[in-house]
């Protein structure tokens, strides 16, 4: 990543990821990047640090721009994530910052992580202030955006909005501006990271849009601490979207999601989706073996029905079904109905405990589940039809 000046005396000094592939159990088929903002007035400031392993990307950066990194006054800690606080220890060691600057969620997580209780903390809270010379610097904190410490940083002069994970995209480019990137890409990868990584906390979205409008924040640039920066026009763009995900807005949208051991569940899911799509829905039908589990979860963001098939497998669902119940459980969606299928050849448990999981996180059962032993006959095939008018049904009861 080359050096840009977003503001005036504003830089991005970040890094390009252009390899990582597995982002805790996300694909990054488009890499990402470790963003990092240095203010340059009467204090220094460095927002945000980067991965151990770009931290002489990011030295090298900030040494073009103030020369001897020792000149920087302030670090801001807007995340303890080690995406962003990886090169922290050794860049403390290098600045010797006069303070730290982190929310009391901030300061706890920096002292779990690095164990260093001499480092000069500040601890802040939303509405505090700090003057850096000509520009001032609001903190709000944003607790679970992504974790407890998580705060933004707001630029007063500049109207800039350093939002730490929220509105951020794992997209890795030469280009800094979202409206210098595909349209395409650009949203794709913001929903995916949304419903990847903040899809379980859309109530705190919520909550925080709220406290932004109340605050009057005009914004006339968000810069994220991965991928592209919304400017202008844009930054409503990116916040009229995390308004409909958070309040989970669908579409008729119906997803079978399924993984098959000799192809019987397989057979069903094709007649569900068929008899899914004459009801009206775009149909996805996504087989678990070569679908990843992220660009599923990408799917399961605005679809308003999920059915799940599964054979049997020693008394339990197939590994790769455990595997995505045990990753979308966790990302709580939410106003969406599901229904259960699969095949099995003695005792057929697998639908059970789909059912099971889908209760536990209380979305609605369509349909009390369809088993069939062995290979579907006609009979089994207008049962899979049943399923899919009652998965459409239901669905025209959703908001
Ligand atoms: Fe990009 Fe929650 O770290």
């Amino acid at each position: 990543m080359s050096i840009t000046e977003i503001k005036k005396n504003i830089f991005s000094v970040g890094a390009v990821d252009w390899n990582i592939r597995d982002f805790h159990g996300y694909s990054t088929e488009k890499g990402t990047t470790y963003n990092s903002y240095l203010i340059k007035d009467k204090k220094i400031a460095l927002f945000d640090t980067v991965k151990l392993e770009f931290k002489d990307d990011l030295l090298f950066h900030i040494g073009e721009i103030v020369g001897d990194p020792s000149r920087i006054d302030y670090i801001i800690v807007n995340h303890v994530e080690m995406d962003h606080s990886g090169s922290l220890p050794e860049i403390i060691n290098l600045i010797k910052p006069e303070k730290i600057f982190c929310s009391k969620n901030g300061h706890r997580a920096l002292l779990e992580h690095f164990h260093q209780e001499d480092w000069p903390y500040q601890v802040v809270a939303t509405g505090d202030t700090i003057s850096l010379g000509e520009k001032t610097i609001t903190f709000i904190e944003t607790p679970m955006l992504h974790w407890p410490d998580s705060m933004f940083s707001y630029v007063n002069e500049d109207k800039l909005l350093i939002s730490s994970d929220a509105f951020g995209q794992h997209l890795a480019t030469t280009e800094r501006y979202a409206d210098q990137v595909s349209e395409c890409d650009l949203m794709h990868q913001a929903a995916k990271y949304y419903a990847n990584i903040l899809m379980v906390f859309s109530p705190n979205i919520q909550r925080l849009l709220e406290k932004v409008a109340e605050m009057n924040l005009e914004l006339d640039m968000i810069a994220p601490d991965h991928g592209v920066i919304w400017r202008g026009e844009r930054c409503a763009d990116i916040i009229s979207a995390y308004n409909n995900w958070s309040h989970y807005h669908s579409h008729n949208k119906a997803l079978v999601i399924y993984e098959t051991m000799w192809h019987s569940t397989h057979k069903m899911a094709n007649a569900i989706g068929s008899q899914l799509a004459k009801n009206g829905l775009e149909v996805k039908i996504l087989n678990l073996k070569v679908n990843h589990r992220s660009d599923i979860m990408t799917d399961v963001l605005d679809a308003k029905a999920l059915v799940l098939g599964s054979s049997t497998l020693n008394n339990n669902m197939m590994p790769a079904m455990a595997d995505f119940i045990t990753y979308f459980k966790g990302l709580r969606p939410k106003n969406k109905v599901v229904a259960a299928f699969g095949s099995y050849g003695w005792s057929g448990e697998a639908v059970k405990h789909i059912n099971q999981a889908m209760e536990a996180i209380n979305l609605p059962l369509a349909h009390p589940g369809l088993k069939v032993k062995n290979v579907p006959r006609d009979e089994d095939f207008l049962a899979c039809r049943e399923l899919a008018d009652k998965v459409a049904a239901a669905v025209k009861e959703l908001k």
